[in-house]
C-alpha cells in the first residue's frame, strides 16, 4: 500500500548504520531497547514506527494500516549503532553503568552489545564542564577534528556494510551559546574550523561532518546545532535532513500534552511551577548553571507558543512559569518532576492541579531515538532537504523557518506528522471536516 505514492521514495533496501555522538543513558537504552525487540524480550513501546497506525480515507472506509506497512521503513534486523564517547567502555559497559534496564535484560544480548564500542569523540571541556573522560581524539585545528569524523564516518559505513548512515546526537547538553559571526555562512564556518575558532562547539563538528557526508542530522539535547545558518546551508547544498532540538520526554511531554487541553477549553492559568530532581549523568551535567541555562530556553518556551497569551489576555498574560531542575544522584536515571499548576475557571475562580510524575527519562527518550532515526532516513529517501518541521512531534523546542513560531501542542505535531506520509503516499489529507452535513 502506498509506496507508488506521490512523492519518488528510493527503497528502504541494505543496511542503515545509526550513529550517535554520546553512548550514555539514552543511547545505550535505545540500542539495547532494539537488541532486545529484535530477539523478542520485549516491545517498542513509545515508538510511533514500531506500534502506531494511520488512518485512511473516510472513517466508514476503516483503512488503518500500521506505519510500518505504509512507507517503506528499513526492518529492526537491518539497523547497525555505532558511535563516539569520550568514555572507553562498550555499549555493554555503558548501559550497566547508567543503571536504566535490569542487568538480566542486558545479558541476553552481552555479545551483541559488547561489540558496539564508542569511536574516539571530538569534545572541548570549555563546552561541557562537569565530565571529562579519556576518549578524545586530538588534531592540529577543528577543520582537523572534523576531517577525522568523516574518516570514522566512512570507514563504519565501509566496515559495516550500510547502506545509508543517519546521526542522533545523544550527547551532554553543551554550555548556552548564542549564533555568532562564525555560525552565518557555510564560508564562515570552515574558515572558523581551519582557524579553530572558540566560537564552534563539538556539536557543531559533529553536524559539519555529517552533513558533508550526507548523514541526517538529529539533535537530541537544545545544543546550537543544526539551527545555524551555516549548518542549514550545508544541509541543503548536500540535500540532507536535519531536525531538532532537545527530545520532548518527561515534564515538557506532559506540558504539551496538558496546556492544549486547558486551552481548548479556556481555562486559565495564573501559574505553573515544575521542579524535578534526577541523579544520572545528565542531571550532573545540568547542574552547571551554563548547561542549565541552555535547558532552561528551551523548556521555557512551550506555554507562550502553546498558549498564545496575546491573543488570550484575559487567560495567560500574568501566567507565572518557573522552571527548576536539581541534581540528586540518589535518584538515578529516575526523574521525578513535580508540577503545580494554579488554573482559573468560570468568573476567575482559582483551582489548583498537582502533577507529579515518576518517569524514567532514557525510558521516554529511547523510541525517540529510533522514530528520529528511521523517519530522517526515509526523508532522505523522499528527497526532503534541510529542516524537517513535520517531526516536531519529537522536540521540546522544535526548529522553524525564520520568522515562523514553532508548533508544541503535541496533537496538531502528530497530525502534521501523519498529514506529511499521507502527503508523501499520495493520499488525502485528514482535515477531520464533518462533510456529511453539506451533502
Ligand atoms: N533522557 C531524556 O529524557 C532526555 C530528554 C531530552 C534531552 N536529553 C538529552 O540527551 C542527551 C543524552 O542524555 P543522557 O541521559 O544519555 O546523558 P548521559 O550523560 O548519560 O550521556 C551523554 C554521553 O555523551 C557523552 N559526551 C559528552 N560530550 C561528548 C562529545 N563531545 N562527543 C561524544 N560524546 C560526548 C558523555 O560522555 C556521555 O556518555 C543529553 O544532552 C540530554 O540533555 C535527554
Amino acid at each position: 500500500m502506498g509506496l507508488e505514492g506521490k512523492v519518488k521514495v528510493a527503497p528502504a533496501k541494505g543496511r542503515l548504520g545509526i550513529l550517535t555522538p554520546g553512548m550514555g543513558a539514552v543511547s545505550t537504552t535505545f540500542v539495547a531497547g532494539v537488541m532486545a525487540v529484535r530477539k523478542g524480550l520485549a516491545k517498542p513501546i513509545g515508538s510511533l514506527t514500531e506500534m502506531g497506525t494511520i488512518r485512511l480515507g473516510k472513517r466508514t472506509e476503516n483503512r488503518v494500516p500500521t506505519i510500518r506497512d505504509y512507507i517503506d521503513l528499513p526492518e529492526l534486523d537491518n539497523l547497525v549503532f555505532g558511535g563516539w564517547d569520550i568514555f572507553e567502555e562498550n555499549m555493554y559497559d555503558a548501559a550497566i553503568k547508567a543503571g536504566v534496564l535490569e542487568k538480566d535484560l542486558l545479558n541476553e544480548i552481552k555479545d551483541e552489545l559488547e561489540q558496539v564500542k564508542p569511536m574516539k569523540a571530538v569534545f572541548e571541556q570549555k563546552y561541557v564542564k562537569n565530565i571529562n573522560g579519556p576518549n578524545v581524539k586530538t588534531g592540529k585545528s577543528k577543520m582537523d577534528l572534523a576531517e577525522q569524523l568523516i574518516e570514522d564516518i566512512k570507514n563504519f559505513k565501509k566496515n559495516n556494510n550500510c547502506d545509508r548512515l543517519v546521526a542522533v546526537w545523544c550527547g551532554s547538553t553543551e554550555v548556552y551559546c548564542e549564533p555568532s559571526a562564525v555560525h552565518a555562512t557555510l564560508a564562515n564556518f570552515e574558515q572558523g574550523l581551519r582557524d579553530s575558532s572558540p566560537d564552534i562547539a563539538p556539536s557543531q563538528m559533529y553536524a559539519y561532518a555529517c552533513l558533508k557526508m550526507g548523514v541526517p542530522y538529529c539533535n537530541g539535547a537544545p545544543n546550537l546545532t543544526v539551527d545555524i545558518p551555516a549548518i542549514i546551508e550545508l544541509a541543503r547544498e548536500t540535500q540532507t535532513p536535519i531536525t531538532g532540538k532537545d527530545f520532548k520526554t518527561g515534564q515538557t511531554l506532559m506540558k504539551t500534552i496538558l496546556a492544549p487541553g486547558f486551552k481548548a477549553r479556556l481555562l486559565g492559568i495564573n501559574g505553573w511551577f515544575s521542579t524535578n530532581i534526577l541523579g544520572n549523568r545528565d542531571g550532573e551535567v545540568l547542574d552547571d548553571p551554563d548547561a542549565f541555562k541552555t535547558k532552561e530556553v528551551s523548556k521555557l518556551g512551550v506555554l507562550d507558543y502553546i498558549l498564545q497569551p496575546d491573543k488570550y489576555p484575559d487567560l495567560y498574560a500574568n501566567l507565572y512559569h518557573k522552571v527548576r531542575i536539581n541534581y540528586y544522584p540518589p535518584r538515578g536515571d529516575n526523574k521525578e518532576g513535580w508540577d503545580n499548576i494554579d488554573i482559573a475557571g468560570w468568573l476567575g475562580y482559582p483551582m489548583q492541579i498537582k502533577v507529579d510524575f515518576l518517569c524514567r527519562d532514557s525510558i521516554l527518550a529511547a523510541p525517540l531515538v529510533l522514530d528520529l532515526a528511521l523517519f530522517s532516513d526515509f526523508a532522505k529517501r523522499a528527497g526532503m532537504a534541510g529542516n524537517q518541521e513535520w517531526l516536531s512531534f519529537y522536540w521540546k523546542s522544535p526548529q522553524t523557518p525564520d520568522g515562523v513560531y514553532p508548533e508544541h501542542d503535541i496533537f496538531i505535531q502528530l497530525m502534521k506528522l501523519k498529514n506529511t506520509l499521507r502527503y508523501v503516499n499520495g493520499d488525502e489529507l485528514i482535515t477531520h471536516l464533518g462533510a456529511e452535513y453539506y451533502d
